[in-house]
């Protein structure tokens, strides 16, 4: 995959430093190459240096520099970006930039840029809420630039109130849903994720160690890809995704009745969650007291949510479960894809490193109805989008029958 370019305006506000971080984090993305240019007044905050390490690229500080290797090098950068993003952006390249004005190496590159533009404003509360700063900020909407809004916070001038820089992370995700190809546009994509509790007691419940990291990671690039998506989510410790809708859902009835409900406007379903196969049978009402050596309860099966999704799928509803096994994987796993009717299994052992719970790494087997692929160990983010891709191509070989 050719990668993406990322070129970042840096300019003269405390959060420069938090550019770095950005950076940082951007270049750790295969799919994408980061360069920066920066104003004079950016480099009085952070030197030009931190970022070509950062960026493993060289740093563009002035239009005019006698050690410039291409003497055009802002039409050079503007056309080599697909985004070009501000950040931080003080007051003052934003009133430059909704004006117009080409007076150094950001404004005037930024101008020259006909690709994808973003600003990530950051300056005291009275300088960001200033009518002149609204006025071009809503100039730059209408400009069709990506507007990402600082957060309120403490200032380093000693002020509480709007205008700190959003969160690195937040501004990641933005750069990533611009730069997202929209192959899921339109669909709707529901995804099971967590563990489910079953309880014994008002106290206690029974419960496996599932994060639901992958059924988030999964929604995340659903998201990104243009699907409008619901997670119908076990109790978990994950934080919530911009855009998505999050359906809480305790028990596996619980979960099962959620699903149920949603099923008919589905177009890709993702059981990612570890859904409890047996409930106690009885649910005591009071805590149960410490009487005897034993404790005998009696367990019932619960709804096999996936095997009811198989039965009940339309032809052209794509439906993907996981299966988790110790021992006999790629075996055990066929079986399950034919027995459930899914169109697609993603099956791991949990005895193998970098694959499991909690870890933020997935080593799997995908099985289709003829097919059987080792993957290779893969972040639960890279799966995510290895699962959707291949759930469109199953879509696109049902229509093209
Ligand atoms: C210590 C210090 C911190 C500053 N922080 C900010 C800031 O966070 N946001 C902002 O818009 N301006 C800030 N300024 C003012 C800008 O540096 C000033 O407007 C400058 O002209 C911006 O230049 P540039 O946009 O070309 O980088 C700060 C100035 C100083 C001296």
């Amino acid at each position: 995959m050719e990668k993406k370019h990322i070129l970042i305006g840096v300019t003269g506000g405390i959060a420069a430093y938090k550019a770095c971080d950005l950076v940082s984090t951007l270049s750790k993305n295969k799919n994408y190459e980061i360069k920066v240019m920066m104003t004079k007044h950016a480099t009085e905050f952070v030197s030009p240096m931190s970022f070509e390490a950062l960026s493993h690229n060289k740093v563009e500080t002035s239009l005019f520099s006698e050690t410039n290797e291409d003497p055009i090098a802002h039409i050079s950068l503007a056309s080599w970006a697909d985004i070009c993003v501000l950040v931080p952006a003080t007051a003052n390249i934003i009133a430059k930039v909704v004006n117009g004005i080409a007076d150094d190496m950001v404004s005037t590159t930024f101008l020259a840029c006909h690709t994808k533009k973003m600003i990530c404003p950051a300056m005291n509360t009275h300088m960001y809420e200033n009518p002149v700063t609204q006025q071009n900020l809503q100039k730059a909407i209408d400009l069709g630039y990506v507007i990402v809004d600082p957060a309120y916070g403490h200032l380093a001038c000693n002020v509480d109130g709007k205008g700190k820089l959003a969160a690195v992370k937040d501004i990641v995700f933005a750069i990533d849903k611009e730069l997202s190809d929209p192959f899921l546009k339109g669909k709707n994509v529901l995804i099971s994720a967590g563990p489910t509790q079953e309880a014994l007691d008002p106290v206690r419940f029974i419960s496996n160690h599932s994060s639901g990291k992958q059924g988030y990671s999964i929604a995340r690039q659903a998201y990104l890809a243009g699907a409008n998506v619901t997670i119908v989510s076990g109790p978990v410790n994950q934080e919530p995704i911009e855009g998505v809708t999050i359906v809480p859902a305790t028990s596996a009835q619980s979960m099962f009745e959620a699903i149920k409900e949603r099923l008919e406007e589905t177009d890709y379903i993702i059981m990612a969650a570890a859904v409890a196969d047996y409930r106690p049978e009885i649910v005591a009402d009071q805590k149960i007291k410490k009487h005897d050596n034993t404790l005998d309860v009696h367990f019932v099966k619960n709804p096999d949510i996936l095997a009811y999704i198989g039965q009940k799928k339309r032809p052209n509803q794509i439906v993907c479960g996981f299966a988790m096994e110790t021992q006999d994987l790629d075996k055990n796993a066929k079986e399950k894809l034919e027995k459930k009717n899914c169109d697609m299994l993603i099956a791991n052992n949990l005895f193998v490193e970098g694959a499991g719970f909690k870890t933020d790494t997935n080593v799997v087997t995908l099985i289709r109805k003829n097919s059987l692929e080792h993957l290779p160990k893969l972040t639960k983010i890279e799966l995510g989008l290895k699962i959707l891709k291949t759930m469109k191509e199953i879509e696109e070989e049902v229509v093209s029958c």
